[in-house]
This record gives structure tokens, sequence and C-alpha cells, in this order.
């Protein structure tokens, strides 16, 4: 395993998740980052020319191996994890981790296990029911630097999953101009 992905997918495992002080968090650049509840990946896409995804992982994981909060947010349920990094013209900017139930991986959504370099928020914000929900933050410490970190839930077809994001120290998010 990478360094990278062993670094930053077990920070986000392990941040300590909590819920944002919206009213404050919603005026400032960060804020609209951390709260958007439309696609992340329509976002990033705007900052760049070429926005690329690399799988780092993809595997099972039983029901008993979920936090208490990803339990509350899911349901008792075996997952799907997906790991992936996303870089705007070659710069990794976001780590993402996403546990999809299995539940959720039935009928039109079973090709959600199968996105492979295709952006998760590209498949299901391409569904007009496809909401987001339940976001929460963490600042996470990474050689002297603090990153910026969410957690939400995202709705298909009323069908939860759940994921985490890391911004990476040259994401846009810390951009003046971003
Ligand atoms: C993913 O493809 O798994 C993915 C993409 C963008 C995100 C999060 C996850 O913001």
């Amino acid at each position: 395993m990478s360094d990278f992905k062993r670094l930053h997918v077990k920070a986000l495992v392990e941040a300590n998740w909590e819920a944002p002080d919206w009213q404050p968090l919603e005026k400032t650049k960060e804020g609209e980052w951390l709260l958007e509840r439309h696609s992340m990946t329509e976002r990033l896409k705007a900052c760049c020319r070429t926005l690329t995804v690399e799988v780092l992982g993809l595997h099972d994981v039983e029901k008993g191996v979920l936090s208490d909060s990803e339990r509350d947010l899911l349901g008792d349920q075996a997952c799907l994890v997906r790991e992936v990094v996303l870089s705007g013209d070659d710069v990794p900017w976001l780590c993402a981790r996403t546990l999809v139930p299995m539940s959720t991986l039935t009928e039109q959504e079973q090709d959600i296990a199968e996105l492979g370099a295709v952006p998760l928020g590209q498949r299901v914000f391409n569904q007009a029911n496809a909401r987001r929900d339940a976001i929460e933050v963490a600042h996470l410490m990474f050689d002297g630097q603090v990153l910026l970190a969410r957690r939400s839930r995202l709705w298909v077809n009323d069908k939860p999953m759940l994921v985490s994001e890391l911004f990476l120290p040259h994401a846009p998010i810390y951009q003046e101009e971003g």
C-alpha cells in the first residue's frame, strides 16, 4: 500500500467529525467548499482543464467494521469501500473514501461498484433525485499543516452512501482565487 493511501485514507477513517457551525462557515471561502450540497466533482472540474480519478482501493467490509456514527448514518450494513484520489491537471487535490451499503448497490445502482475512473459525483448527480445531507467537518494535521475534510451522506433513489473527503494541500479550497 502506498504511503499516500496509508496516511490519507487512515486519517479519513480516524477523523473526529463534527457538525459545522453553519452561519459563520457559509460566509467563508472554505465554507463554500465544505458545505457544497451539489457535486464536488463539478466544483473541482471548474478549477482545472482535466480532472482525473485514481482508484486506490475497492473492497467489501462486514457490517461489524462500521463505526457507531457510520452505522447511525447508513444502517447496520455490509458495505463496499471505494477509495480514490482526484487530481486537477495532475496535481492531487482530494482524497475520498466512500462507504456504499450493499443494499444501495441494487437495481439501477449496481453500476456504482464498477465506476472505475468515472467520478462518483458525475454518476450520482446525473440522477434528478440525488441529494446530500448530514454534512460534517474535520480538521486533520499533516506535516504541521491543518487540512480540511468533510463527511456527508449522498442519497440516490432514496438509497444512502457516506462520502469522506480530505482536501490535499494544493486543492483550490486553500487558494485565494480558487
Ligand atoms: C469518487 O469518484 O469516488 C469521488 C469523486 C469525487 C468526490 C468524492 C468521491 O468528491
